[in-house]
């Protein structure tokens, strides 16, 4: 395990927040915080309308760009989806895929999850899979069992080199709550998904990057990603002010040199 010689990676979920005017606005706030030598990479994922303008404005500056979602089908008549050559072309390299607002607001099924990550992975696309209990699960014991079934759930019939799967641990009474997991914790879980990931995919398992969602914060971050079972942070309302975000970015390029 510490081996493994992976760049650590901080994911911004903006939700439903954000005009392209503040998008743009915190783009440029932001590059004027961040060197990009820090080795952290930075993904940014705003809402579909500012996608494209965003990754205008990101290119050449090292910040990569993530849609919060994408449709299973290739193209097609499907009012109001979104598929994934669009946000391809829109300059997206990253998609979550079946965030628990999704899960539990909107209905989306393991089914509705297994088929958006194939076609992100058919299209090129790097899925960050999310996966987490309720409360009530995790107080009956069942935390476990439940990410390992959303994990079974989603990576059946996967192709078996999944080199560009993300899986963001993301514990459902974390988020936005400001009841943050307890890192240890949080490192057990992450322990849990890679032998998941190495049972569903043989060695491959072993290469997909695992983060760690839910409530995060300069002050806390370091706690997860500084450790070497921990990839990186999908981070929610923390990630939406640019001095923030940085502060989160920093602090994880610190930790990264101090293990
Ligand atoms: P918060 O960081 O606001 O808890 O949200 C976490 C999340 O859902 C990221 O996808």
């Amino acid at each position: 395990m510490s081996g493994r010689a992976v760049r650590k990676i901080i994911a911004a979920n903006w939700k439903m927040n954000k005009t392209v005017a503040e998008a743009l606005a915190f783009a440029d706030e932001f590059a004027a915080l961040w060197s990009g030598q820090g080795g952290v990479e930075v993904v940014i994922c705003p809402p579909f309308t500012a996608l494209y303008p965003l990754g205008q404005r990101l290119q050449g500056s090292g910040l990569l760009l993530g849609a919060q979602d994408l449709f299973w089908e290739e193209r097609g008549a499907f009012t109001g989806e979104v598929a994934a050559f669009m946000l391809r072309e829109a300059g997206a390299s990253h998609v979550i895929v079946g965030h628990s607002e999704r899960r539990h607001l909107l209905g989306e099924s393991d089914a509705d999850v297994r088929r958006k990550l194939q076609r992100a992975l058919q299209e090129g696309l790097y899925p960050i899979l999310c996966v987490g209990e309720t409360l009530p699960q995790r107080e009956g014991g069942e935390a476990e069992a439940v990410v390992c079934a959303q994990l079974r759930a989603a990576l059946q019939g996967c192709p078996p080199s999944p080199a560009r799967l993300l899986v963001a641990y993301e514990p459902v009474w974390a988020i936005g709550t400001g009841r943050n997991a307890e890192p240890a914790d949080a490192r057990h879980m992450a322990l849990v998904i890679r032998r998941e990931l190495e049972s569903l995919l043989g060695r491959a398992g072993a290469e997909v990057r695992v983060l760690y969602g839910g409530s995060v914060t300069p002050d806390n971050v370091a706690g997860y990603t500084g450790m070497v079972e921990m990839d990186g942070a999908l981070v929610g309302g923390a990630s939406l002010r640019p001095e923030s975000l940085a502060a989160i970015v920093r602090r994880t390029e610190e930790a990264g040199h101090a293990t």
